[in-house]
């Protein structure tokens, strides 16, 4: 029996709200798939955390993850009680970097009975993964403020591209592309304005493709492909681009997939130096919070993705596949997705059409 060690990081808002659902679900996968076992710990971290503590998370909050074999992430953010700024750079981010986790993979599919904003888009239409790179770029934390207070007072914010942290990404995304039937991979920049770091992309871009001659590559500017996914998404099937730019594109899919509630995504240190993350790409969601209406898909689809890195892809295929019934029969859908239904009572219907599925 393999047994699986989970940090569980609820957060705040909504995503103290779905994690237990994620969780309900994952210990069906492993129930019904058989073969192995999770064991989950809990770390309360967050802005409530913080009110209290002072911190985020404990100073030794890495050395505590470490020894994890993945990381399950709610959401955090509670602007009412601590700035963005700060709950995101000193949990989530610290997480991030501190493990080097720099392949970041958000999915974008749109299900079977999810109506697209887009219209007359199908199931399958919209089946797209990027590939942010998660450690770097403009997230990198280089910069300061000087002259507070006074009429010339400025901020810098400076982006940091390196040859590794660049290569690694760009080859990880080439990976990926090879790996699914189409094969495409664009790289997503703005060389044409960002003529020192994005150009140095550009160029480790065109080597990196030349060790994978089976992918068909493209490069796109990023204002090109925001047009590209609202006008024609079914084109696009890889890409690969920055931290900014894929934390706004991958709010751009996650949306034109029918909601934010649906979007997943990992974390990962493909190394395996360290564990990776595994969380929603919707964030806190304070104006839904307390009000059981926050759809859980994108934490159970999250937790999917936890099952094939931690070795165990049929089992999350079982969760994928319950996701896909679900929708496609309109069955317990939440507000986000035009019905009725409690945060809890779609969990339910996840979890009965996996006994379905299994059986
Ligand atoms: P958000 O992702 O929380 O919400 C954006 C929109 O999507 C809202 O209309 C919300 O109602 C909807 N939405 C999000 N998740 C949903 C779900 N599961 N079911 C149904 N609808 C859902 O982003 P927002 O409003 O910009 O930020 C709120 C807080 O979350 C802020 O404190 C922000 O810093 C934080 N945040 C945290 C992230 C993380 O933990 N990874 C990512 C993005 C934002
Ligand atoms: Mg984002």
């Amino acid at each position: 029996m393999e047994k699986y060690s989970i940090a569980v990081i609820p957060g705040d808002g909504i995503g103290k709200e779905v994690t237990p659902e994620g969780v309900d679900v994952l210990e069906a996968a492993a129930r019904l798939h058989g073969g192995f076992e999770l064991a989950y710990a809990y770390f309360p971290w967050g802005c409530e955390y913080c009110l209290e503590h002072g911190r985020m998370m404990p100073s030794d909050g890495l050395d505590t993850l470490r020894d994890f074999d993945a990381i399950y992430f709610g959401a955090v953010g509670r602007p009412d009680l601590m700035p963005d700024s700060v709950s995101l750079r000193e949990l989530l981010l610290k997480i991030r970097l501190g493990f080097d986790q720099y392949a970041c993979v958000r999915p974008s599919l749109l299900l079977p009975g999810v109506l697209s904003p887009l219209e007359g888009k199908k199931p399958g239409d919209i089946d797209l993964v990027a590939v942010r790179e998660n450690t770097e770029g403009e997230y990198v934390g280089a910069g300061g403020r000087a002259h507070p207070g006074m009429a010339f007072e400025s901020a810098v914010e400076t982006a940091v591209f390196t040859r590794p942290g660049t290569e690694r990404v760009i080859r990880y995304a080439f990976e990926l592309a090879r790996s699914r039937p189409r094969k495409l991979l664009a790289s997503v920049t703005k060389s044409n304005a960002l003529n020192h770091s994005m150009a140095f992309w550009d160029q480790i871009f065109d080597e990196v493709s030349k060790d994978y001659p089976d992918v068909g590559t493209e490069r796109v500017l990023v204002d090109a492909m925001a047009a590209r996914m609202v006008l024609h998404p079914e084109g696009v099937d890889v890409f690969v681009a920055s931290n900014l730019f894929g934390d706004i594109l991958t709010d751009l899919s996650g949306a034109i997939t029918g909601s934010m509630g649906l979007a997943p995504s990992a974390n990962l240190n493909p190394e395996r130096n360290f564990p990776s993350m595994f969380e929603p790409v919707h964030g806190s969601a304070p104006e839904l919070c307390g009000k059981d209406v926050a759809n859980p898909i994108a934490m159970c689809w999250s937790g999917a993705m936890m099952l094939e890195h931690l070795g165990q892809k049929a089992a999350g295929d079982i969760i994928v596949e319950a996701i896909k019934a679900v929708t496609a029969d309109a069955l317990a859908l939440t507000p986000d997705l035009g019905g009725k239904a409690k945060t809890k009572e779609m969990t339910a219907a996840i979890l009965a059409k996996m006994e379905a599925l299994a059986k």
